[in-house]
């Protein structure tokens, strides 16, 4: 009775919890936060205190002194530091949250990688719980991404949805608002970013940062070589044999060849996919095609890699990095439609 009366002055919202960023999402209003999934903790006399979140916090990563730590607490979609995930989602929930009602507890859809453990899931579910919602609901990641994409996920018709974030990549058959077939992989991102790290240290002698690689991977990064001339892009970081600054030119075909064995296993695990769904579904999918979310959706030419490498139809989302965030967003909006694709773990 209480929490119910609370929840009538909270917001709700839906969170996609994401590796590289975090987005949160009211009904009514929208994305309302989209900030980087980064927590910088100050260290003094042996007690850490929150110091920096977001994007505040990202610009710290690598650059921080011996007493301020700035550090992602989701690895590969699920919870790395409990602490720190748990205070970065308090805060941001904090920050959405209309302050003239302190005290009010908000119903909280948060997503789950489908690959997660239940004990990953419960952590995630957890760390909400305690960082002030009345009421917990998980869904599953290609789910969101899928309604957040448009897809007609509750109707008897096979969609397939691939959503490539930092740490996972997430392939899902959906049909009559449920997950058929799914797989998931610890590849996306950051796996790209560090085979970028990989590549310039091993035949340039050059040793880079992750945010410098993630730059160059936005910047000039592509699944394929390029049609047309390569461009290029200059690197500064430090020479591994000498230990000075040094700044080196790579080209477009360089990156390629970099990420050439990230994007094999992002193509494996969608053929994979497509060979474990039930034929009937795979009708569907051949008109329909392959929906593409998440941040690394937006990695020149893997849509044209993908659609070469399954003959159908691949498209990308309209703006890929909020469709998890959306399609959750959507859950809460029509909570009595569609709370089926919901669920707490025990
Ligand atoms: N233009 C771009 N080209 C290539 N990669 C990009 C581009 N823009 C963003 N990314 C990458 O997308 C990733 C972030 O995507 P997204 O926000 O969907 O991930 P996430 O939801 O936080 O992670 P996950 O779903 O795995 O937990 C980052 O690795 C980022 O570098
Ligand atoms: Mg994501």
């Amino acid at each position: 009775m209480l929490s119910k009366i609370l929840g009538l002055f909270s917001s709700d919202m839906a969170i996609d919890l994401g590796t590289a960023n975090t987005l949160v999402y009211v009904p009514k209003k929208g994305i309302v936060l989209n900030e980087p999934s980064v927590i910088a903790l100050l260290q003094h006399r042996g007690v850490s205190t929150p110091y920096a979140f977001g994007t505040q916090a990202k610009m710290m990563l690598g650059k921080t002194p011996a007493e301020i730590y700035a550090f992602r607490p989701l690895k590969d979609g699920v919870i790395a530091d409990f602490k720190g995930a748990e205070e970065m989602i308090k805060y941001f929930i904090n920050v959405v949250h209309d302050r003239k009602f302190f005290f009010a507890r908000p119903r909280i859809i948060v997503c789950v990688p489908s690959g997660s453990t239940a004990v990953e899931r419960r952590a995630i579910q957890d760390a909400v719980e305690s960082a002030g919602a009345r009421d917990v609901y998980l869904i599953e990641e290609p789910m969101a991404a899928a309604i957040g994409a448009n897809l007609p996920v509750t109707e008897p018709t096979g969609s397939m949805v691939v959503d490539i974030g930092g740490g996972t990549t997430e392939v899902g058959v959906l049909s009559l608002g449920g997950v058929v077939y799914s797989k998931s992989i610890r590849i996306g991102g950051d796996a790209i970013d560090d085979a970028i790290i990989a590549y310039i240290r091993r035949y340039h002698n050059l040793l880079i940062g992750e945010a410098t690689a993630e730059r160059i991977k936005k910047e000039i990064g592509t699944a394929c070589l390029p049609d047309s001339t390569p461009r290029s892009i200059e690197i500064k970081g430090r020479d591994l044999v000498n230990g000075i600054p040094k700044e080196i030119v790579m080209t477009e075909s360089n990156i390629a060849e970099s990420l050439e064995e990230p994007v094999k296993q992002i193509v494996q695990v969608i053929k994979l996919v497509l060979e474990s769904a039930p034929p009937e579904l795979s009708s569907d999918i051949v008109d329909r095609g392959i929906a593409m979310t998440g941040g690394g959706a937006l990695l020149r030419n893997l849509d044209k890699v993908i659609r070469e490498a399954t003959g159908l139809p691949v498209f990308i989302a309209e703006d890929p990095l909020a469709c998890v965030a959306v399609g959750t967003g959507k859950v809460l909006e029509n909570f009595e439609e569609l709370k089926h694709v919901l669920f707490k773990q025990d």
